[in-house]
């Protein structure tokens, strides 16, 4: 199980609001919403768009591509093109830090 690794600082992104991180080589979009961060990957599941560049709604981001929703606090695909769910992993926060693990 990889470990958890600090990618921000509480504050650095908006509510709601979005950064592009790197954990373990991997490119993993952090999301800040309602005051909780969750982070997916970066990829959309229909044709590999980069889902950091899309907007953000209360509970979905759309990638920028062909406009699939996913929900960024389960990864599902809401609408098409996509019908996969992109993978989300573990977020925490100490000590103003904000801390994501990748799923396996
Ligand atoms: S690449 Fe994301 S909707 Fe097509």
């Amino acid at each position: 199980m990889s470990e958890f690794t600090p990618v921000a600082t509480v504050g650095q992104l908006s509510d709601p609001g979005q950064l592009l991180v790197q954990v373990d080589q991997q490119l993993v979009l952090l999301i800040c919403a309602g005051g909780q961060y969750f982070a997916m990957d970066d990829v959309c599941t229909h044709d590999g768009g980069p889902l950091s560049e899309g907007a953000l709604d209360e509970s979905a981001v759309a990638c920028p591509r062909h406009g699939a929703k996913f929900d960024f606090r389960t990864g599902s695909a809401l609408t098409m093109p996509a019908t996969q769910a992109t993978k989300v992993h573990e977020t925490k926060v100490e000590d103003q830090q904000v801390w994501v693990r990748l799923a396996e």
